[in-house]
């Protein structure tokens, strides 16, 4: 899977510019506040309509502009791809995937997949657990529209059951009400629960191995899925639908005075545990780091079992971040197979043993200028 190319009308800092990539290497130098990751962005965005760093299109539009514009050109195994990402200052959206218009988001979903490395991942283990549950969510998003669907509508639901609840503390509504509420979210809970449970199974065993790999086998790597549904109950005769079920009338009167919504995958967490410990509480800075970088690498690789090839990979100002042995292990996956995009703002100490390889650009006050040819 690669990106040709990208042309970006008024998005960010950049009024209209045009960059070809190479196929392998792309390396984006410059000072900062320049625009270097006002690319990555850009190519994060085009492949899942969504930027990494912002919920609302409106703050990717140049300040005092109408509409923004990002277009990619990319190739799969399969063809030449082709995304148009056309916004207006009113949030109307219009959406072209190889020609043709789509209506709904997930319609771009598996044209262009990404794997996005910055600093914040860094706090994939020590975070809160909104940000292990976003890592799951935009992996899967990735490679299921359906599961992108569903989240989509779980998230709906929760935002109007919370609003119910609290009618019915304000005794604007009655509690009866709840019951249909309830079984729509266990329908699109449950199946959210399962999939990430299965998805992050599948995660494990590859990140455990990479981890393995850069701790030269000193360190075992534990990840699982914790929900806020009691999972180990499942059984013979008992799913997770009941569980969940039980579990949002047995709290009933409880949500009814918080107005909000405690059981379901929107509060759940994953575990990270290296030799039985949760390196959260107790691992070094240097095992946290090890631990989010063995799970995005294995993103990579995920990705590759779902659709066949590797996706693009954006690494965001991470190699300062880390330190001598794990900025090898993550050279040799740029120097691989996978096309990579960097950001960096000095070149010449951690990438010069690559650089021949690929591009180099110059960012500079929103315009990007290439500066050497592999
Ligand atoms: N909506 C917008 N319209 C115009 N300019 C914007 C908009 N949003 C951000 N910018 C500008 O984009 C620039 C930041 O770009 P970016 O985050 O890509 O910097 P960077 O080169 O990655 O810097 P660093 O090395 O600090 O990470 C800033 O100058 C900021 O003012
Ligand atoms: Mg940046």
């Amino acid at each position: 899977m690669l990106v040709r190319s990208i042309a970006l009308s008024n998005y960010r800092n950049y009024k209209d510019i045009q960059v070809d990539f190479d196929p392998h290497l792309n390396i984006l130098t410059g000072g900062n506040a320049q625009g270097k990751t006002n690319i990555l962005e850009a190519i994060f965005y085009a492949a899942t309509g969504k930027s990494h760093r912002s919920s609302f299109d409106n703050e990717l539009l140049s300040w005092g502009e109408k509409f923004f514009k990002v277009s990619l050109r990319g190739e799969r195994r399969s063809g030449e791809v082709k995304i148009e990402i056309y916004v207006k200052g009113d949030g109307k959206k219009l959406l072209k995937v190889n020609n043709h218009y789509k209506k709904k988001l997930s319609d771009l979903i598996g044209t262009i997949n990404v794997v996005l490395f910055s600093p914040e991942d860094m706090m994939l283990v020590k975070g809160s657990p909104s940000i292990r549950r976003r890592f799951l969510d935009i992996e899967i998003s990735q490679v299921s529209p359906f599961y992108c669907h569903s989240l989509a509508n779980y998230n709906r639901i929760i935002s109007q059951r919370n609003n119910l609840l609290k009618a019915i503390r304000e005794q604007r509504e009655s509690e009866g009400l709840l019951d249909v509420w309830d079984l729509q979210l266990v329908e699109y809970g449950a199946y959210i629960i399962k999939k990430r449970d299965e998805v992050l199974r599948s995660i494990v065993q590859l990140a455990r191995s990479i981890h393995s790999k850069i701790t030269e086998g000193r360190e075992q790597l534990d990840i699982s899925y914790v929900s806020s549904v009691d999972m180990k109950k499942v059984g013979p005769g008992t799913s997770l639908e009941d569980l969940f079920l039980k579990k949002l009338r047995d709290n009933r009167s409880t949500e009814i005075v918080k107005g909000i919504t405690m059981t379901g995958p929107h509060r759940d967490d994953i575990t990270i545990e290296i030799g039985g410990a949760g390196v959260k509480s107790f691992g070094s800075q240097g095992q946290q780091r090890t631990c989010a970088l063995s799970m995005k690498l294995a993103e990579l690789e995920f990705m590759k079992r779902e659709t066949g090839e590797y996706p693009i990979l954006l690494l965001d100002d991470v190699m300062s971040e880390l330190d001598a042995e794990r900025r090898k292990y993550l050279l040799e996956v740029v120097n691989g197979r996978i096309q990579s995009f960097v950001t960096t703002t000095g070149v010449e100490e951690v990438f010069q043993p690559v650089k021949h390889k690929g591009r180099v650009f110059e960012v500079k006050k929103g315009q990007i200028f290439h500066v050497q040819e592999g």
